[in-house]
């Protein structure tokens, strides 16, 4: 499933990091925009990653289907633009063979992990007996950081390309 995304390809004949080049300021503040717009879904996901096995089981499945909404509604459409249509056309502003291959790879990671999210929160409404809320919460927990550092990583590296 992983194998879908290709890294993100500097043009033919294109100019490895040239230096001081940003990026255009309202591209800037879009990318800024779209984070803090999704910020409700990491606070979320956060607060369901410190208490989701001590919730009723009800409220439990409740909540999971509404973060995976959110998921499939605001984060993955933002996640698969940013590895489709946003990093090949940040290639040409960065050092390096593969500037963006740690990120791709958080990418990948995110999708792997929220669709065995998606998978759990099948098993919670056909077989709730077979699943243990901890495991779920385990699952949580490693998505809630590794979304953070997603974000954090994102947020620096469009700050490097903004030279206002
Ligand atoms: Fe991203």
């Amino acid at each position: 499933m992983s194998g879908a995304i290709k890294p993100a390809q500097r043009a033919p004949g294109a100019a490895r990091g040239q230096g001081a080049r940003g990026l255009p300021d309202e591209r800037l503040d879009r990318l800024a925009a779209e984070h803090l717009n999704m910020k409700h879904i990491l606070q979320q996901l956060s607060s369901m990653a410190y208490n989701f096995s001590s919730l009723p089981a009800e409220q439990a499945t409740k909540e999971l289907s509404s973060l995976l909404e959110q998921f499939d509604n605001e984060l993955l459409p933002h996640e698969h633009d940013d590895e489709e249509q946003l990093y090949p056309s940040l290639v040409d502003y960065l050092k390096g063979d593969d500037p963006l291959g740690a990120l791709s790879h958080t990418h990948r990671e995110l999708f792997r992990m929220i669709g065995l999210l998606r998978h759990m929160n099948q098993q919670l409404a056909t077989q709730p007996s077979n699943v243990d809320l901890k495991e779920i919460q385990i699952l949580l927990i490693r998505l809630d950081t590794l979304l953070a550092l997603h974000f954090s990583l994102e947020e620096e590296l469009y700050q490097t390309l903004d030279l206002r």
